[in-house]
């Protein structure tokens, strides 16, 4: 049972600017929920109850997000208003939420490290909240990996099929496939030119590690952007045949995008437009 998620959460959100110049990106809103609530909710979803977050400066808004606000409690208290914030005292009793800062931006690999102590000796989900997902049809996509992960015991990440010219926005996989839509993965590559991906399958913002992988991300040399890579590590993993790729069901939107972000929020919009009030 895994129950721990980590959440790297010190981007800076530049391709949002100015909104996220004094707001964390993760704190965007698609419809009324910020983005790191449906990360936090789908974590839930997949049984996990202690919530790892990697922040940095100028990222206090998530810590008070996901606490109570004694002022605004007292002030909607007994009106028509309370049940907005029905949600969000759900998620608050359901877990305990532990942060970290990330005091230099090194890369996906470093952050993932920072939050080291965070997680204890056992296998743990990540979230890039920028990656909104959700399966209309059945299980999230992190509960679909945990039982993935229950029959192999070992680190997965989640591919996706992308428009090959796409592949320089994402870590890129090559393996074989072992069962239906589970691969084992033999060779990983972060953000490749198109003439050099070894497939047109790329890593989305959910991935199941296991502990030794902070030793692994330890020895491993600045990769792709002179960053500390979470794909270089996971290579090394692969190599050991300790990676597994999941073809996952449901829909994914990239929100560190203008135009996934629009395109989640119609989505949303379309999926939850009666519960939401005129
Ligand atoms: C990170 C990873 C990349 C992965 C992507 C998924 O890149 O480095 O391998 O494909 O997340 O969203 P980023 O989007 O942070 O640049």
């Amino acid at each position: 049972m895994i129950r721990r998620c980590l959440f790297p959460a010190a981007g800076y959100g530049t391709r949002f600017l100015p909104a996220t110049k004094a707001m964390p990106k993760e704190m965007l809103p698609i419809l009324t929920k910020p983005l790191i609530q449906y990360g936090v909710e789908e974590a839930i979803e997949a049984g996990c109850d202690v919530m790892a977050i990697v922040t940095g400066r100028g990222k206090r808004a998530i810590e008070d997000h996901f606490d109570i606000s004694y002022e605004l409690e007292h002030q909607i208290k007994g009106t028509s208003k309370e049940h907005y914030l029905n949600e969000i005292r759900l998620v608050i009793d359901k877990c305990t939420f532990t942060y970290t800062r990330q005091v230099e931006m090194k890369g996906l690999g470093h952050a993932i490290l920072s939050g080291e102590m965070l997680i204890a000796d056992e296998a743990f989900c990540v979230v890039l909240a920028d990656d909104l997902c959700d399966n209309p049809d059945g299980k999230g996509i992190l509960a679909q990996m945990n039982e993935l992960y229950k029959k192999y015991r070992c680190c997965i990440v989640a591919v996706e099929e992308i428009d090959p010219k796409d592949s320089n926005k994402y870590g890129i996989i090559a393996g074989e496939e072992i069962e239906n839509g589970v691969l084992k993965v033999d060779d990983m590559v972060e953000k490749p030119d198109p003439k050099d991906a070894p497939s047109n399958l790329a890593i989305i913002g959910r991935y199941i590690l296991t502990p030794d992988i902070f030793d692994v991300i330890r020895d491993t040399k600045p990769g792709k952007g002179g960053e500390i890579q979470i794909t270089d590590a996971l290579l090394e993993m692969a190599k050991q045949g300790k990676v597994l790729a999941y073809k996952f069901q449901g829909k994914r939107f990239d929100c560190g995008s203008v135009e996934g972000f629009v395109e989640a929020t119609n989505y949303f919009f379309e999926k939850e437009k009666d519960n939401l009030e005129a």
